[in-house]
């Protein structure tokens, strides 16, 4: 199993990445700095992807089907994708559902919504694909919902990052996560798909949120 690497609140930057990423003038003020850069990324994925794939061969999965958990994961989802093919891995099979435990506003709802259609799922092994894993309520959710209501025959889960402080109490040894690229600090976080009142989801990379500008009528993410 890939090891998830621990970000510290400082981040992480490889040595190749350094000079590239000034925050933009633009975006001053509402992102603090970046905190897992796009060669740390990049590499991370590449481990996901060959652990993915080394687990479905070791299954003799003839295809690996994934339901990407919208809208944030989809940027991950395509690219653990085409890491998968680079990898040479089996076919990626792509199912799209919506899953959101936040209503309008700023903190967890405590329920969350699931919409879509999964007319693939019945008999198979699925692999759920998150951006982010927070209280887990998501995750846990739509993990019963594939087994009890879709019937699916196994559900594994990956994630590129784990905000585990934040997991409900019940849910810290109850969820599995089976692919976990990085824990990262209780703060702010968006980028790669992942968003702040619907900002940053175009970033490219994980960037640290300023958290003042945010939180005043926000979602917490
Ligand atoms: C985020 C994220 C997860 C969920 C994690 O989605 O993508 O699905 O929250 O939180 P949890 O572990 O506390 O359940 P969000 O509902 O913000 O929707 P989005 O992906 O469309 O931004």
């Amino acid at each position: 199993m890939t090891k998830p690497t621990i970000v510290p609140a400082g981040g992480l930057i490889h040595s190749k990445d350094a000079g590239e990423l000034a925050i933009r003038e633009d975006l001053k003020g509402k992102i603090s700095r970046v905190l897992i850069s796009p060669t740390i990324l990049q590499e991370k994925i590449h481990d996901l992807a060959e652990g993915i794939i080394r687990d479905a061969k070791k299954n003799g999965a003839m295809e690996i089907q994934v339901v990407v958990v919208l809208k944030g994961a989809a940027p991950f989802a395509n690219m653990l994708g085409q890491e998968i093919f680079r990898c040479g891995g089996p076919p990626v099979r792509f199912n799209y559902i919506k899953a959101s435990s936040y209503s309008a506003g700023l903190v967890s709802s405590g329920e969350v919504k699931i919409e879509g259609h999964l007319p693939f799922v019945r008999h198979k092994d699925i692999l759920i694909v998150e951006d982010i894993v927070d209280t887990g309520l998501t995750l846990s959710r739509l993990k019963k919902y594939l087994i009890e209501e879709r019937r699916a025959s196994s559900v594994k889960i990956c994630a590129l990052l784990d905000k585990s402080a934040r997991r409900l109490p019940a849910l810290r040894k109850g969820l599995r996560i089976d692919y976990v690229g990085f824990k990262i600090p209780d703060m702010f976080v968006a980028g790669c798909g992942i968003d702040c009142a619907e900002n940053f989801r175009e970033i490219p990379y994980v960037v640290a949120v300023n958290e003042d500008y945010f939180r005043k009528g926000r979602k917490e993410k």
